[in-house]
């Protein structure tokens, strides 16, 4: 594939935006007590008491941040707080060191200190139920951002605004399968998956996993964590090189992986891009770099700008509005070539 789209939201997502803004509450059938959030579409059970903010109060927003674990979550750091200072709220920031107590605390000190809004990009994908049910008990708007959650109940938060993963996944594996689709012998995978248990690591490895199936030639030969940073790339990578003679791809969950990997392929003594082609997600400029230098072959791209459409959706749930459980973020895909063309005005 060789597209590369601008980013923003899906169509669909954005007519219900407007769509939701031009119904207010009608759908909603508010509680008493004063300008409750309606239940997003799909969720059958209101938060019992969420109060809205009078019209002239300052919006508090807390927000607990997975951690600073690569240049993506950098980018997507400024942005909220950014976006927050453009909309004028009140941010309350915490970086949880990819540590899902941290967040856990993080969110409980959020609910004592009464906010308006909670929001958070959760580290793993389980484990939230009694927190997020703490909030709801509360009174308060819970806006997932980035990675989701499993819950069953998704009357425990208001939307989920971020990539779709899987997609993410199947967009790697599509072009890995296209480049092999001829191979007369085996072509042999590593992958460095992300944190374990996180909404990505999960679902970009299904993706990917979901698309190569068809070519038997194509084996993932070794796959372990590499927590999606720089040095864990480098040490799994390291690891990889040693145990096995013949490594033709490496799949990265994330650049900043890829990058820390290609620092072991280069100090083995082999060519990245060349001797072992590379696939990465995410997009971050030293990713692109990367890529325009031809270290990286394809990089499928992962928005970190998400701070505009939450401070949008904070707006619209305090406002009692009726928004979508999903806002999906579009993506593109970058080759060496298209990486080397868009470098120039790369914003992260
Ligand atoms: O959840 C998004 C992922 O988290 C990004 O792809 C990765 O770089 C980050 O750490």
């Amino acid at each position: 594939m060789k597209a590369t789209k601008k980013m923003g939201f899906v169509l669909a997502a954005s007519f219900m935006m407007l769509f939701s803004a031009a119904c207010g509450n009608s759908g909603g059938g508010s509680p008493s007590g004063g300008g409750t959030a309606a239940p997003a579409a799909g969720n059958t059970t209101a938060p019992k008491t969420q109060a809205t903010a009078p019209a002239d109060k300052k919006i508090t927003l807390g927000f607990a941040q997975v951690g600073a674990e690569s240049g993506w979550r950098t980018a997507n750091t400024k942005s909220i707080q950014d976006s927050a200072k453009e909309a004028g709220f009140d941010l309350k920031f915490s970086d949880a060191q990819q540590k899902q107590e941290n967040q856990i605390k993080a969110i409980r000190t959020y609910i004592q200190q009464k906010v308006d809004v909670i929001s958070f990009s959760p580290v793993v994908e389980s484990g939230w139920d009694t927190v997020l049910k703490e909030a709801k008990d509360a009174g308060i708007p819970v806006i997932l951002t980035d990675r989701s959650v499993d819950s069953k109940d998704t009357s425990l938060y208001a939307t989920f605004i971020g990539s779709d993963f899987v997609e993410e996944g199947k967009r790697a594996g599509k072009w890995v399968a296209d480049k092999y689709k001829d191979a007369k012998e085996d072509v042999n995978i590593v992958e460095l998956q992300g944190t374990t248990g996180s909404a990505p690591a999960n679902d970009r490895k299904a993706g990917f996993a979901e698309t190569i199936k068809g070519n038997a030639h194509l084996k993932i030969i070794a796959s372990q964590t590499g927590d999606f940073t720089r040095a864990k790339g480098k040490e799994v990578m390291q690891a990889f090189l040693k145990a096995n003679k013949k490594i033709d791809v490496l799949y990265a969950h994330n650049d900043d992986m890829a990058l820390g990997a290609i620092q072991a392929i280069e100090a083995a003594g082999l060519k990245p891009g060349k001797d072992i082609v590379i696939v990465s997600v995410d997009g971050v400029k030293d990713g692109f770099v990367a890529a325009s230098e031809g270290k990286i072959n394809f990089i499928v791209e992962c928005n970190p700008l998400l701070g505009p459409q939450l401070m949008q959706a904070v707006r619209d749930v305090v406002a009692g509005k009726q928004i979508p459980k999903r806002i999906v973020t579009e993506e593109g895909v970058f080759t060496s070539e298209d990486a080397k063309k868009a470098l120039p005005n790369r914003q992260y």
